[in-house]
């Protein structure tokens, strides 16, 4: 039965570029899980686009002297680079700066208020003498109450993780502009009712049946609701953002909370996408079909905000955009959150220049090579590490002499003894039946892997499978018998043709870019994925950038496609590059602070 998906991927601020920890974070195991579900038939729907608002926009903005729309707009236009030329299928990647973003945030907001979960509350917030403007938390800077670190964030403090209500929890807080000192001041705002939609439904749904979440997130959200939730500020005194729909002068100058609005991006992405389909109402096959499966691609830094915040605002925004005011929009089927991954053994830094930036990387090394390293290494249970050695390592024993090298040897052999024309198989032996079909096995196994988000062991099984493929090989050796016994090795190439057929598609989450190329080394047409294109809607709609994705001519099928005899192969070509080991060495040169040049 063709299933509905929905893969939301965090979707990255508009403040700076994308690390290899972002990637392999969210973006790429969101891409693999939808590429697999695409395979095999399923109506997925990749969404995620760029965090425009809020401070860590109107930080960079001033720290670099532009505006903030000229910052998320640079940043934007390099994300959509990036997931293109890395394969980062999104079938829409937007941003939260667009007309239906706001209009949905907005609604969601009246919807929230007309259920009775939203409720106003007088507040003292940090205010700046200095300027007469309240400070967002972001931009305080204190002592954390709770471990005594003196760089806490007002929001979050970044050494223990403790979330904050207020910044006025902090020891001795100050501006992080002019380091001057804060006072407090009255401001009222809106705060999500959050033990009211716990004890509605909010508590049962995080306790009903989750034993296949991976335990670190669903024993911190259950621990998190069952500590006892407090209701939670949803506007902010500030301008860049999207403006509180109420009818009240209290809220001008105040804007929705950038964390509140960020996740309906999910929601109103989809409608974005439905809309530009020219299908208005498809989204809801998404969001108020029971049988849709929705999953969340994030960090573990994003835990609270999609097991806890999201929820709750989806389940209190009961009846949006519908007839049945108790229409229950589809809460998260699972959130797969992934730990951190470092860079050489450090914790990866922007300001320190620690990291591997995927688009510059992407200037020297093949996008597949970098999603194989980056899916070996994801951070599934604990943190994991990048490091040039390893990726070399990887690259050399793994891609090349594992799996490149058993279809280059298959497809030259068939250019050498058969010029290139797969041969006739004759009768199969036990050993022929049995490689095949443990590569037939392999498309039950595999799928649950990548369905289970275990792309790691996902990767080993399809090695394992290479493997065999490899020693198949070897012992029937087709460059010997070719010499004594053609048919002996025409029926060797032959089934192992088949084999990397089956295994070009087992790949293909993982490897797209690889595959496609040996898809068409075996002499198929067609695309096994869709076309990522990146389109400029109209300015009536905010005018912005966006990628998508058109699989309507996709060919790509979860099943192992027959290459027949008698088929004429193209000429083969390697499908990856041996690296040499320096490589490494030059790129730990590039590393930390850039030296100054006069
Ligand atoms: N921009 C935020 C982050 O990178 C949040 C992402 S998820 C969202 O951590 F859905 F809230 F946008
Ligand atoms: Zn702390």
């Amino acid at each position: 039965m063709t299933e509905f998906v929905l893969v939301s991927i965090a979707w990255p601020y508009a403040n700076s570029d994308i690390h290899q920890g972002n990637v392999t974070g969210s973006h790429l195991p969101g891409d693999i899980y939808a590429r697999a579900h695409r395979l095999r038939g399923n109506n997925v729907l990749m969404v995620s686009g760029s965090d425009s608002h809020g401070t860590p926009v109107t930080v960079k903005a001033e720290e670099m002297g532009l505006s903030n729309l000229e910052v998320y707009e640079h940043y934007h236009a390099r994300f959509l680079d990036l997931f293109r030329r890395l394969g980062i299928s999104y079938d829409l990647f937007t941003s939260t700066h667009t007309e239906t973003h706001f209009q949905v945030s907005q609604d969601i907001f009246t919807q929230l208020l007309g259920n009775g979960f939203l409720y106003r509350k007088v507040t003292p917030q940090m205010y700046s003498p200095e300027t007469g403007k309240f400070l967002p938390d972001r931009y305080v800077e204190g002592t954390c109450p709770n471990c005594g670190y003196t760089g806490a964030r007002g929001d979050q403090c970044d050494n223990c993780n403790t979330l904050f209500e207020s910044a006025a929890q902090l020891i001795n807080p100050r501006s992080k502009r002019d380091n001057t000192s804060l006072v407090l001041r009255d401001t009222e705002h809106f705060f999500l009712d959050l033990p009211a939609i716990a004890e509605d439904s909010l508590s049962a749904w995080i306790h009903d049946d989750k034993e296949f979440w991976r335990p670190q997130v669903i024993n911190f959200a259950r621990n998190f609701i069952d500590q006892g939730l407090i209701g939670r500020a949803v506007t902010r005194d500030m301008d860049w953002g999207i403006p509180v729909p109420v009818d009240d002068a209290t809220f001008d100058g105040k804007v929705l909370y950038v964390w509140f609005e960020a996740v309906i991006g999910y929601l109103s992405a989809s409608i974005e996408w439905a809309a530009n389909n020219g299908e208005p109402d498809a989204w809801r096959n998404w969001w108020y079909n029971p049988d849709a499966r929705t999953l969340y691609f994030i960090g573990k830094d994003n835990v609270p905000f999609h097991t806890i915040f999201w929820p709750a605002q989806l389940l209190g925004a009961r009846g949006l955009y519908s007839d049945n005011p108790a229409a229950r929009l589809n809460l998260p089927y699972d959130v797969p959150a992934n730990e951190f991954m470092n860079m050489e053994g450090q914790k990866i830094s922007g300001s320190r220049n620690w990291g591997v930036w995927m688009l510059d990387a992407l200037d020297r090394y093949d996008p597949d090579p970098l999603r194989y390293y980056l899916t070996t290494n994801m951070p599934e249970t604990r943190d994991s590490d990048w490091s040039w050695s390893g990726f070399i390592e990887r690259n050399n024993n793994e891609l090349v002499a594992n799996w490149g090298n058993v279809v280059n040897r298959v497809l030259s052999m068939t250019q050498r003894y058969f010029g290139g024309v797969v041969p006739e198989p004759g009768e199969l032996t036990a050993a022929d039946t049995a490689l095949l079909a443990a590569i037939d096995e392999g498309f039950a196994t595999v799928a649950e892997l990548y369905d289970g988000c275990k792309f790691r062991a996902a990767v080993q099984e399809v090695l394992r499978l290479s493997t065999l493929v490899n020693q198949y090989l070897e012992e029937a050796s087709p460059w010997t018998t070719a010499k004594t016994d053609l048919a002996a090795a025409g029926r060797a190439l032959y089934v192992t043709l088949q084999a990397i057929s089956g295994l070009k598609v087992l790949w293909a989450p993982v490897l797209p870019f690889t595959s496609q190329a040996l898809h068409e080394l075996l002499g198929e047409t067609g695309a096994l994925f869709g076309e990522q294109v990146i389109r400029q809607y109209d300015e009536s709609t905010r005018s912005h950038l966006a990628l998508t994705y058109d699989d309507a001519a996709a060919v790509g099928r979860w099943e192992r496609p027959a290459i027949p005899a008698g088929r004429r192969l193209p000429k083969p070509r390697p499908l990856f590059k041996k690296l040499e080991p320096e490589l490494a060495e030059q790129e730990i040169a590039r590393l930390g602070p850039k030296p100054e040049i006069d």
